[in-house]
Parts: C-alpha cells; sequence; structure tokens
C-alpha cells in the first residue's frame, strides 16, 4: 500500500489519496519536468494556486502524460488580491486558463485575509467571495470547496452563512507545529486537515535538527521526512509534500509499513511549537501578487 492506493473521505462523500504533491516552489515556474515526474512516479492528487506560478505547467505536465483529466485531482486557490465576489470569478477564470482544464477538483480561498489590517472587514470579505464559489459549484466548474489558513474563528464565520461547507482545510501542519486547537474544531466539523510544508520546507528544526525525530528515524529505519509524514497520517491529516527529485517522491508516498505508537504520537503532538514558519493567517500580510496572466 502507498499514499496513492489509500483515501480519505470527505464529507461529500468523495475520496482523495491519502498523499498529495506540492507545487509551490521556485525552479517549477520554469520547469515542469518534476511535476511530470511525480506523475510518473504515482501522485495523482496535486495543489497548486494563483501565486505559485505552476499551474501552467501542471496543466502541460497531465496533457503529456496521456492519462484522463479525470483520473486526477487538481486544487488551486485564489490569491488575497483576488477575493471578494467579481474577483473569485475572474480569479478562476484565469486559473482554469493557465491549467488548461475546464474545471478543477478542489477551489480554495488562499487566506482568510486581505490585509491583515484592524478594521478590515475579513467576514464580509470571505463570506461574499465564498458565495462565488458556490455558484462555481452550481455551473460544474468546481467540484467543491475547501479553505486554507482557516483557523477555527475564519471558519466559524464562514460555516454561519454558508450553503456548501469546506471539504477541506489547508494548514501548516508538522512535528513542532501542531495546532491542536485547530485540528480539533476540524474533526469536529467533519473539514479534512491537509498540511502544507508538512516537512517543514526542510528546515532543520522540523528534520534532521529535531533529536526527536532522528532518534525515531533511526528506531524504525527510516528517514526523518518519512516520520514526519506518519505523524500527520495517524493523525488523519492529508500531507501535500513537494520533492524535485524521483527518489524523494516515491519515498513519501511510501509510509504504509510502519506505524508509529501511540506514546509516540502523543510525544511529538507536545513538543514545543518551535518549527513555525512566522506566518499567521490574522496578521501575515504576503507582499506577493497574484499571478500575471501569461503565466
Ligand atoms: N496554503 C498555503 O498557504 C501553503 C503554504 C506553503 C505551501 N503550501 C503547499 O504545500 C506544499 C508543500 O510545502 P512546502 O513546499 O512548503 O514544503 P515541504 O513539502 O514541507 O518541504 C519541501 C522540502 O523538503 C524536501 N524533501 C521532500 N521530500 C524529501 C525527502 N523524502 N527527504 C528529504 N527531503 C525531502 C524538498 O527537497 P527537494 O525539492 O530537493 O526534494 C524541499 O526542500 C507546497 O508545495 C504547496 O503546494 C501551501
Amino acid at each position: 500500500m502507498t499514499g496513492f492506493d489509500t483515501f480519505y473521505t470527505l464529507n461529500d462523500g468523495t475520496r482523495l489519496p491519502k498523499i498529495g504533491f506540492g507545487t509551490y516552489n521556485e525552479e517549477f515556474a520554469d520547469n515542469e519536468k518534476p511535476i511530470f515526474e511525480a506523475i510518473e512516479a504515482g501522485y495523482r492528487f496535486f495543489d497548486t494556486a494563483s501565486l505559485y506560478e505552476t499551474e501552467r505547467y501542471l496543466g502541460n505536465a497531465i496533457k503529456k502524460s496521456g492519462i484522463n483529466r479525470e483520473e486526477f485531482i487538481i486544487e488551486t486557490k485564489l490569491w488575497i488580491d483576488e477575493m471578494g465576489y467579481d474577483g473569485a470569478k475572474k480569479a478562476l477564470e484565469k486559473s482554469l486558463k493557465r491549467l488548461g482544464m475546464d474545471y478543477v477538483d478542489i477551489y480554495m480561498i488562499h487566506w482568510p485575509r486581505e490585509t491583515g489590517d484592524e478594521d478590515e472587514d475579513w467576514k464580509k470579505l470571505d463570506r461574499e467571495t465564498w458565495k462565488a464559489m458556490e455558484e462555481m459549484v452550481d455551473e460544474g466548474i468546481v467540484k467543491r470547496l475547501g479553505v486554507s489558513n482557516f483557523l477555527p474563528h475564519h471558519l466559524e464565520n464562514l460555516l454561519a452563512g454558508c450553503n456548501i461547507p469546506p471539504v477541506v482545510d489547508q494548514l501548516e501542519l508538522h512535528p513542532g507545529y501542531s495546532q491542536e486547537k485547530a485540528l480539533v474544531y476540524l474533526k469536529e466539523h467533519d473539514i479534512l486537515p491537509m498540511a502544507w510544508s508538512p516537512l517543514g520546507r526542510g528546515r532543520e528544526n522540523a528534520t534532521v535538527g529535531n533529536s526527536v525525530l532522528v532518534k525515531l528515524a533511526a528506531k524504525y529505519g527510516r528517514s526523518v521526512q518519512q516520520i514526519n509524514l506518519r505523524f500527520l497520517l495517524q493523525k488523519d491529516i492529508l500531507p501535500i509534500p513537494k520533492a524535485s527529485s524521483k527518489e524523494h517522491m516515491i519515498s513519501n508516498a511510501n509510509v504504509f509499513d510502519f506505524e508509529l505508537t501511540e506514546d509516540e504520537i502523543s510525544m511529538l503532538s507536545c513538543m514545543p511549537q518551535t518549527a513555525w514558519l512566522n506566518e499567521h493567517p490574522d496578521f501575515y500580510i504576503p507582499e506577493k501578487k497574484s499571478n500575471p496572466d501569461n503565466i
């Protein structure tokens, strides 16, 4: 069994492979090779975003693979400067064009706030954006909806006024940043947590510089990265690791033949939260603008 032939069931009854592939990487911006290799390695669930400038390369790699579009789950996100009712509609149009597709499987709001200013009416902005996204589902150009970086208070606002609840919430999650309160909320509301930067983006304190992870890796004869992924899976979280080498791609999917003990999961969940990337959804204001149309 690998991450490709075992599945999570979403709150709308559909299934997602337990391991997806992240495409946020500078080197992907001018190169569809790693994405094509991920398809060859067996990945069928891909995460991208308007911001990443990888939508076009993902679309090209899928066409080149000769595998039917229907066999893939494609997830993309609208960026903070694309929020609002009209903004969302235009954003999807552009994403579909870049992907060369006529629908996406999961469409997400990337961050819950646009400016992070104290007087920003983010509650209204999120609801208006969501209304446009629900219409996309009705039109069939989006199959289901998701959010990203939504904490319980952001979800509370959305769930109070929506007709279609999100199926997933993509959060920074890995040993050393496991957002336990958000996980409890998501479980209560039947929203699948998805882990971005599941390998702590390769930072030392989230991987090889973390003595607890290193010890467990030695015990199981696995890489530290495989311990990270196992930890997330045993907490019913879907990780979307990014990898450039085929060796990493394959090893990230092969984490279903060993199990951490309950004590080890507890130990990792209770580690000091020292490996956070420092991007708080209420205060982080990224500078980069959404994808130019030609990329
Ligand atoms: N929603 C959001 O706000 C948000 C934010 C950030 C990311 N994301 C999504 O989450 C995805 C994953 O996060 P990420 O790209 O930040 O980082 P990540 O997946 O946590 O880490 C990627 C790093 O780990 C290395 N790596 C991968 N597999 C490995 C292995 N088996 N052994 C050793 N090293 C390995 C990669 O190196 P190589 O490339 O050399 O293989 C790369 O340096 C992104 O690509 C994106 O799709 C979403």
